[in-house]
């Protein structure tokens, strides 16, 4: 197919961005932005009121469209129900308390609330709002309705608001709300329209991300070059599947993922706490950290200097296999991911190197990657072979860390669902 605006004979996915009347909206001329510059072709909708934040001519100029409130412009045009039967996603960011609340009970007084219904593709609401108003039981109410109804509603960040107060109710970083769209759209290909389902809605999903640094003393670290962007990638994943998503990140320089609560920390110690401590209540445990294996015996408390005389050889003693600790606690139904990226070596196979891995560390599925050559840290690609314990081996060829996230999430939803069974006994987690 060809795109009339582009020339290209690639389809551009389409995107309808409503925006509600908040402050957060402001936010939303740089998610348009971000959108548009990665090719998609976004039309904005905003709520009259959203325009008392930010005016037409910005939306229209920025999107390269016209842009109306009400379903009385170009009325000919029937415009709700084109924009809804045509969009690849709908992203509304911000959602407003009131937005939600007309969404969830299915109101169609204005372009944006009509377009919601004509849409058959995935929904996305960003919340931003005031803690109080995202604590009341009318909001909560709302949103669980339209969870339950296949949208994904992210929880907001937590941090500054409005006045000088702060509290959960924060629009997430623009430039990661743009990345959950598109992992969101990654998912579907082509064709989304009735897009798949959030099959992870309902799930707690625990992803640790990024790599431990054991200090020698204060500015001095073992670590390793893991950037924590596959772990990251999964999260988002997860959340464009519904999911309750919480990433326990160890030294990752990257932004929080919108709509997951992160846990920052630094040491194999802490991280051991941390996935322990959320794992207690989680259906999926995705270990997507590199851990350090060893640390030093002791962590000088100052900076050791040239001065103190020649070096003494480190000392270290082994960390604990938090991977395997996890097996060892594993709650009923749990599903547990380890990853383990392999240069290989002459004449050591990166599968039997993976195959032996998974059968010491007894988890469901084991992401085997080779490292190198362009591919696993710090790149933006990535390819992977998932064995699993059931003896299974899938393959994924090379493609974005996106993409991969939501083939390996495929491979968990199916253990999910067998564990899931008549007789199973599942304890499902349940959403904050
Ligand atoms: N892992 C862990 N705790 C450790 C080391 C690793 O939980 N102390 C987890 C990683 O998060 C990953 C998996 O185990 O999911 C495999 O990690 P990897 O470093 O490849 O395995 P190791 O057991 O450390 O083996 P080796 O480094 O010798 O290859």
């Amino acid at each position: 197919m060809t795109d009339a605006a582009s020339g290209s004979t690639v389809r551009r996915p389409r995107v309808v961005l409503g925006v509600a009347g908040g402050i957060a909206a402001y936010k939303a001329v740089e998610v348009l932005r971000q959108l548009t510059e990665t090719g998609h072709d976004v039309r904005v909708v905003p709520t009259a009121s959203a325009l008392r934040f930010v005016g037409e001519p910005t939306w229209s100029a920025l999107s390269g469209h016209p842009v109306a409130t009400d379903v009385w412009t170009d009325a000919a045009e029937v415009a709700h129900v084109r924009l809804g039967r045509e969009a690849d996603l709908v992203l509304i960011a911000p959602a407003t308390a009131d937005l939600l609340a007309r969404a969830a009970t299915g109101r169609s007084d204005d372009l944006l609330t009509a377009t919601l219904l004509t849409a058959r593709c995935p929904v996305v609401f960003a919340p931003a709002m005031h803690t109080e108003m995202w604590e009341h039981p009318a909001t909560r109410a709302n949103v669980a309705t339209l969870r339950a109804r296949g949208c994904v509603v992210i929880d907001p960040a937590v941090g500054r608001l409005t006045g000088a107060d702060s509290g959960a109710g924060r629009l997430p970083e623009p430039a990661e709300i743009a990345s959950l769209a598109r992992a969101v759209l990654a998912r579907g290909g082509d064709g989304l329209a009735a897009g798949p389902a959030p099959d992870l809605a309902g799930r707690r999903i625990v992803i640790s991300a990024g790599g431990t640094r054991e200090h020698l003393d204060p500015v001095r670290f073992l670590g390793n070059s893991s950037s924590g962007r596959q772990g990251q990638a999964l999260a988002r994943a997860a959340i464009a599947r519904g999911g309750d998503v919480v990433v326990v990140a160890a030294n990752v320089a990257l932004p929080d993922v919108a709509g997951a609560r992160t846990v920052r920390l630094v040491s194999t110690e802490q991280l051991r706490a941390a996935v322990h401590a959320e794992a207690a209540q989680a259906d999926v445990v995705i270990m997507a950290a590199a851990v350090a294996d060893f640390r030093p015996v002791a962590r000088a408390t100052y900076k050791i200097k040239k001065t103190d005389g020649d070096p003494e050889p480190v000392a270290l003693v082994r960390n604990p296999d938090v991977l395997a600790e996890l097996v060892a606690a594993r709650r009923p139904g749990q599903v547990l991911v380890g990853f383990a990226a392999e240069t290989g070596g002459p004449g050591v196979d990166v599968l039997d190197l993976g195959r032996e891995k998974l059968a010491r560390k007894g988890s469901d599925l084991l992401v085997v990657n080779q490292v190198g050559d362009g591919l696993g840290f710090e790149v933006d690609h990535n390819a992977a072979v998932v064995l699993g314990a059931d003896g299974s081996e899938t393959m994924i060829e090379r493609t974005s860390k996106d993409l991969l996230a939501h083939r390996v999430l495929d491979l968990v939803v199916t253990r999910l669902a067998v564990r899931d069974g008549p007789d199973a006994g599942v304890a499902v987690g349940t959403r904050r």
